[in-house]
């Protein structure tokens, strides 16, 4: 017991919730211009990554800051302990629950010394799109797909989750989604990547908790709303009035809106261009695009304070419809392309690392005595 005054605390400094407005770090890897509409990974236009490159190439870019259009990556085989994790979950497990365990379980398998490599994130981002197939397939009662390593890697996925080779259409549109899925700045689940790495956590760990945090709706988005809003506008002719009812009883426009852009999504542009062209693209595609012009129209009406403009969701709806996803391996299907990104972050953290431990104001009562 002491007789010290019960001095209050210090006065508090400056906070900002949700972090937003703080500089947490510094990175070379993804630009996020929300002012113009840009997005740039290491210096690079997303449209032009998208149109030139393919996943492998973007993502070894991210890794190593090298630009080989052909560089390759195919997917890699599951251990069998993983495998018997997979086997062992429910059938109703959420894909994203059940890709982090896979991610998890595969860690306990690897030697995964710290630093990361770029050896140890192309294992990685290789394994993860081999168990999220493995898993879809188990649970409709099939056996796994072995990996095809003449396939590149989001081929290879597609092929182990259908049991069949995509046509090259196909293969390119969700190879588009995975491009612009890549890495985006300090997000959430980037962000989780590497406070674990600054531990000197094995980059395993780093995915798994970056997984964990992308499954949070406040993230992972939800293209499959906007398969939902879509079908209950039902034609375009309808489309002025649902936009006008929705946004009168308080609800929110799916794909619409972004905390960051204030112009339109580059992303969206994107795979807008890639859903136009796609051989099998979803009969509601240009119903999509009615709706999307008089949801802007109507958005810039309501709220001439704020720009709302389409995001990345919108359009990655029927590219992910088209390629024949279906809606709950949507989100995990995003983690699978944003590996590249979360482990090119571990990799720039581990470079130059600094424990990542911010300060907290303490709001709770002052010093003092236990009750008697
Ligand atoms: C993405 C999102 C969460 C960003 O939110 P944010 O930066 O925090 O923006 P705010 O919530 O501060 O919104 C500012 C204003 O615009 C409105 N607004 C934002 N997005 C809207 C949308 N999609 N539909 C209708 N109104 C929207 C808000 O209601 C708010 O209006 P108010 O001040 O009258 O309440 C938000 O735009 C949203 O919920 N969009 C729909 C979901 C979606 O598409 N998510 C995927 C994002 S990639």
């Amino acid at each position: 017991m002491t007789d010290a005054p019960t001095a209050a605390p210090p006065a508090p400094r400056p906070y900002s919730p949700g972090l937003e407005g703080v500089v947490a770090g510094e990175t070379s890897l993804g630009y996020v211009d929300g002012e113009h509409g840009r997005l740039l990974y290491r210096g690079y236009r997303i449209g032009d990554l998208v149109e030139h490159g393919s996943y492998p190439a973007v993502a070894n870019l991210l890794w190593t800051g090298d630009w080989d259009a052909r560089h390759r990556l195919p997917t890699a085989p599951v251990p069998a302990p993983v495998l018997t994790v997979l086997r062992a979950l429910p059938r109703d497990a959420k894909p994203m629950d059940a890709l982090r365990t896979a991610v998890s379980a595969w860690g306990a398998t690897q030697q995964l010394p710290w630093p990361p490599t770029v050896e140890q994130a192309r294992a990685i981002t290789a394994f993860a799109p081999s168990a999220l197939a493995a898993f879809a397939r188990l649970r409709a009662g099939e056996e796994p797909v072995e990996p095809d390593p003449g396939l590149d890697l989001v081929e290879g996925f597609l092929y182990q989750l259908k049991g069949v080779r995509p046509d090259a259409g196909t293969a390119r549109a969700l190879d588009a989604y995975f491009i612009v899925g890549a890495e985006h700045g300090f997000n959430a689940s980037t962000f989780t990547a590497r406070v674990v790495t600054s531990t000197r956590s094995d980059i395993a760990s780093a995915v798994a908790a970056a997984i964990g945090t992308m499954k949070g709706p406040l993230h992972g988005g939800a293209p499959s709303e906007v398969v939902d809003q879509l079908a209950q506008v039902g034609s375009a002719d309808r489309a002025e009035a649902w936009v006008r009812e929705t946004l009168d009883k308080g609800d929110r426009l799916m794909g619409f809106g972004h905390r960051v852009y204030r112009a339109y999504d580059p992303r969206a542009a994107a795979l807008r261009k890639v859903a136009e062209g796609m051989e099998h693209r979803p009969d509601w595609l240009q119903l999509a695009i009615d709706v999307e012009d008089v949801a802007l129209r109507v958005l810039a009406e309501k709220h001439p304070e704020r720009a709302l403009k389409t995001n990345v969701e919108y359009y990655a709806a029927p590219v992910l419809m088209g390629v024949g996803l279906t809606p709950d391996l949507f989100p995990a299907t995003f983690s699978l392309a944003r590996h590249a990104g979360w482990t090119a972050h571990a990799l720039e953290q581990a470079a130059d690392n600094r424990l990542i431990r911010p300060d907290v104001n303490y709001v709770g009562p002052a010093e003092r005595d236990l009750p008697a």
